[in-house]
């Protein structure tokens, strides 16, 4: 079995505060806002359950568990288990497998941002995965005009990684690392281990650079037959909103539909 396969858990991370989108998440969970005709975190949840994952642990404030709860349950109704947890401050991206530590147990498991879209054919299908022994960590790079927002990876001359960056004024790359991870059962010790960031926070690129530095880092590039959305901006947020009304209009198919 594939390293890919072998992970049946996930992690939705739906914190924070989206000051970015005030005011209209002064009152609603940025996750929860909806992108066309669905609430943005149905995406998310569809994209874990298209890699094959039924158990999952939503993390979020705890102004908005509630929210989600009443949105999407337990998962029973469409045959996926649905548990949650609150973090009690943003304290970075990293923090997830310290306050998941428990569902994770020994298993490997996937963190997903529930801000982040992803779309296209055979997304997990066409992963390269050289390492059989099932460890290691699987992060997904996707080329954008403004690098310097993201974790950015620096490329040696055969495309090799040589590092991944937070947010570089200089990036050394026009790729984002973006916001879907895969990563074995050693994960919340190597979580434990991090020190902030000077923004205070757990930092995801400092856990991929640990896995970097073990030569345990597979970055897959997606072809230009997938799609990757951040939704941060009331621009990108009315960007997706169109994306998705255009496809579902052209296919007559709804995309990360639930019902
Ligand atoms: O979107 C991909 C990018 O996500 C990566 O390229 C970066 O390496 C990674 O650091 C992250 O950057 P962002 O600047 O987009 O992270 P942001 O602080 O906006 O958080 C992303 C989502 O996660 C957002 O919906 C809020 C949520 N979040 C964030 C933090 C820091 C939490 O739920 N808890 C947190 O502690």
């Amino acid at each position: 079995m594939s390293f890919l396969n072998s992970v049946k858990k996930g992690i939705i991370l739906s914190g924070g505060t989206a000051s970015r989108l005030f005011p209209i998440t002064l009152g609603n969970s940025k996750q929860l806002l909806h992108v066309y005709d669905k609430p943005m975190i149905y995406y998310p949840l569809c994209t874990l359950m298209l890699a094959g994952i039924r158990d999952i642990l939503l993390i979020t404030t705890p102004k908005h568990k509630e929210l989600f709860e009443d949105t999407l349950g337990n998962g029973e109704h469409i045959g996926i288990r649905i548990s949650y947890e609150i973090q009690p401050k943003p304290e970075g991206l990293a923090q997830a497998f310290i306050l998941g530590e428990k569902f994770i147990s020994n298993d490997p498991v996937a963190l997903i941002l529930g801000d982040n879209l992803y779309h296209g054919k055979e997304l997990f299908q066409k992963i390269d995965q050289p390492n059989a022994n099932n460890n290691g960590a699987i992060v997904f790079g996707y080329p954008v005009k403004n690098p310097e927002k993201y974790g950015v990876p620096e490329l040696g001359c055969n495309g090799q990684i040589k590092s991944i960056e937070e947010k570089p004024l200089k990036p050394k790359s026009k790729y984002a690392i973006t916001g879907l991870y895969f990563y074995d059962n050693t994960v919340s010790e190597k979580a434990k281990q991090l020190k902030p960031s000077k923004r205070g926070e757990l930092e995801i690129t400092d856990l991929n650079n640990t896995y970097l530095k073990e030569d345990k880092l597979n970055v897959q590039f997606l072809d230009s037959d997938n799609y990757w959305l951040d939704t941060g901006t009331f621009d990108a947020l009315l960007e997706a909103s169109n994306f998705v009304r255009d496809i579902e209009k052209k296919t007559g198919n709804k995309i990360s539909d639930l019902d």
